[in-house]
């Protein structure tokens, strides 16, 4: 396992940086990441290449058994290029140019720019590829943070056209595909098409805010955003492979930027790495990121390539709480736990100058090792003593599916927006199923969903009739599907279907929708299920965030109990062929969810965890030589008590526990279940 922090050598006179080396070697760390806004010393004049002052640190730090990730620095074009070719500048969708003084102020698609970014990846792979120290790579700085995902210049303008009509072949296509006729919008030629001038990115700025473009030219523009910078970044990629076998990945946004398709992204990388901020100071480490994180490359392990270190200053001027004592160590072992096999704290040592002067980071500005750095340390020790972790693995039988047609098309047309929002909603599936006990994997439509058992499928808007023909497939042979409302309501080129819906999976869940409308709070209305259908199981709630009225062949196992909406089936559950396939028509309370869920699971057979999470505690399972093993972890400041059925051994102390074991605040332990 790979531990460590982002270092930057470059910021420091000779003095400082023995210091800090120095330092390094003896917190007992064994990874440090480099480079990755270097480029201005990597390549001071055009053509005139120095990696020697970066040479010196990874042999040096590499003999004291410390190991290096070295990155392009493709993220900050330095000031000698952007002069010479000024139209390498990022244009965001207002047209507005980044200028230099910042960073990520590049465009993807220049060809003078990726030349220039070929070379710099082909030198450093030349220099470092075989360098014994060095253990991987990482390409570029977080690709379309900060809003540069969807450039507009005049290159992209143009190669946007070009791929539309390689796409559709001729513009009448195009207008029939995607409905142009509306508002007057046909076209004669493929450069009468210009990229939409209104942005999906986190954080940017509408050009026209009331202005409404259409739906299949905005989902194409993304679609075509995230492959050519999918392109740009392979170009980095391919050059550094011809030098070196080890890993090269980029540190991606994980669930914050999703400009690009990672699914996509990640396949032509060695593994899929992400940076997370998570609060060091209270509540719980969320795992949604990563299970969505081994989502992206099959459930491979992943890096954390930048992590939270501390508190105190931030980019952003709200600033950053410090850590709790303790939490450091409790959310690294938390992380590999979860599947990561590197986790790299952002970042060594204050910056006094630049965008991030005063910044967090793990030694403050005076470079004298404090609370931060010894914990630090202790959890390097910790993490070398965790050898169960590289035998044993996550394996779930429950696949939650996310998919990026989906993910676009909703924040495009969005529905009761902010209430309901995509990824937070399978967010939110995923942590009903975890406090009930169930792990999930995030997977794509193109999943193998033969590995699981259940299947769920939240607000799957988009859907092709490949994927309709596959959920059948996968029902009809014995799988549990649960879907939510807005399933397969438009077809790929984000066209609403003409068919009554769920579009083509009327047989597979026995309803139609008869009619649909977002939930406002004033008019929210009852809901009562009967998950099991002859017993007394009753439960009610109130609908939230969109509601589907049903009718059909399929078992109303839940209903309306009063509006004009009274009686009217809103969950219903099929028997398609050896499976079942439900269908939730609203947003329902968790309670509600559990049993809907649970019914789910159980009928198919999914094994629950032996210990569920009380306030404040994240249990993982995992397979460790045909056993399961309980890996608890308390972010609360206050010891808890954790009951399981039969006994559990302690796999660090061989302590065994009968029925229940406490766990100290901001503890973990790591049990075997003897059952
Ligand atoms: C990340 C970025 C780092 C640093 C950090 C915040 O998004 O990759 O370079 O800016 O945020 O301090």
């Amino acid at each position: 396992m790979f531990y460590g922090v982002s270092y930057y050598p470059e910021h420091k006179n000779e003095q400082e940086l023995a210091h800090d080396l120095d330092l390094l070697k003896k917190s007992g760390i064994n990874t440090v990441r480099m480079g990755e806004f270097a480029w201005c010393r990597m390549e001071p004049q055009e053509d005139v290449f120095d990696f020697a002052w970066l040479e010196g640190v990874v042999n040096k730090l590499g003999k004291a058994g410390v190991s290096s990730v070295l990155c392009t620095p493709t993220a900050c074009p330095p000031v000698w290029m952007v002069k010479k070719h000024p139209d390498i500048l990022y244009v965001d969708n207002r047209g507005v140019t980044r200028p230099f003084g910042g960073r990520r102020h590049y465009c993807y698609n220049n060809e003078t720019y990726r030349e220039y970014s070929r070379r710099i990846a082909e030198k450093i792979g030349e220099r470092f590829g075989k360098n014994p120290y060095v253990i991987g790579f990482q390409i570029d700085n977080e690709p379309a943070q900060e809003y540069t995902g969807r450039c507009h210049c005049p290159v992209c303008t143009k190669k946007f056209q070009v791929w539309m009509k390689s796409k559709y072949h001729t513009i009448k296509e195009f207008n029939r595909r995607s409905g142009s006729i509306f508002w007057s919008q046909e076209y004669h030629d493929f450069d009468e098409v210009f990229p939409p001038v209104n942005a999906l990115e986190n954080g940017a700025e509408q050009k026209v805010p009331r202005f409404n473009e259409g739906p299949s030219i905005r989902l194409d523009f993304e679609r075509f955003s995230s492959e050519t910078q999918i392109e740009y970044q392979n170009i980095q990629a391919e050059k550094l492979r011809k030098y070196t076998d080890r890993v090269v990945t980029t540190n991606t946004t994980g669930l914050a930027t999703n400009s690009i398709n990672y699914y996509e992204s990640s396949k032509e990388l060695d593994c899929f790495a992400f940076d997370y901020y998570p609060s060091l100071r209270t509540g719980k480490i969320g795992t949604f990121p990563y299970a969505f994180a081994r989502g992206m490359k099959e459930g491979m392990r992943f890096w954390v390539l930048e992590f939270t270190s501390g508190g105190g200053h931030k980019l952003g001027g709200e600033g950053r709480p410090q850590s709790a004592p303790g939490a450091i160590k409790q959310a690294a072992v938390h992380s590999m736990v979860c599947g990561a096999d590197m986790l790299l704290h952002f970042q060594f040592r204050t910056f006094p100058g630049g965008a991030e002067q005063l910044n967090y980071a793990i030694v403050d500005m005076d470079g004298v090792p404090r609370r931060r750095y010894y914990e630090m340390q202790e959890t390097a020790e910790i993490l070398k003593k965790l050898n169960f972790l590289e035998k044993s693995e996550i394996r779930n039988e429950v696949a939650l599916c996310f998919d990026y047609d989906c993910h676009w098309a909703l924040k495009i047309k969005p529905v009761n927006s902010p209430d309901f929002e995509y990824i937070r909603y399978i967010n939110e599936l995923y942590d009903i199923l975890a406090g009930m006990g169930v792990g999930a994997d995030v997977v794509s439509f193109q999943a193998d969903f033969k590995k699981y058992k259940t299947v769920i499928l939240p607000a799957a808007i988009i859907m092709s009739k490949e994927t309709q023909e596959k959920l059948k497939k996968f029902v009809a042979e014995g799988g549990v599907l649960v879907s939510t409302f807005l399933t397969s309501v438009k077809n790929p080129d984000n066209m609403g279907y003409t068919v009554s819906l769920p579009a083509g999976l009327n047989d597979l869940f026995g309803v139609t929708v008869q009619e649909a409308e977002p939930v406002f709070k004033e008019f929210s209305a009852k809901v009562r299920l009967n998950v099991k259908a002859g017993t007394d199981t009753i439960l009610e709630c109130n609908d939230s965030l969109w509601s589907e009225l049903l009718n059909g062949t399929g078992q109303k196992v839940g209903e309306y109990l009063d509006s004009y909406k009274k009686g009217e089936m809103v969950v219903s559950r099929n028997e398609y062929r050896i499976g079942t396939a439900f269908y939730i028509g609203t947003g329902l309370s968790r309670t509600v969810m559990e049993k809907i869920l649970g019914d789910a699971c159980d009928r198919a057979g999914v094994k629950r965890n032996l210990i569920l999470p009380t306030f404040g505690l994240e249990i993982i399972r995992r397979q460790l030589e045909g056993n399961d093993l309980y890996c608890v972890f308390n972010f609360n400041e206050e010891e808890a008590v954790i009951e399981f059925p039969g006994d559990m051994k302690n796999l660090e102390s061989g302590r065994l526990y009968r029925g229940k074991a406490a766990i100290a605040g901001r503890g973990m332990l790591f049990l075997e279940s003897r059952t």
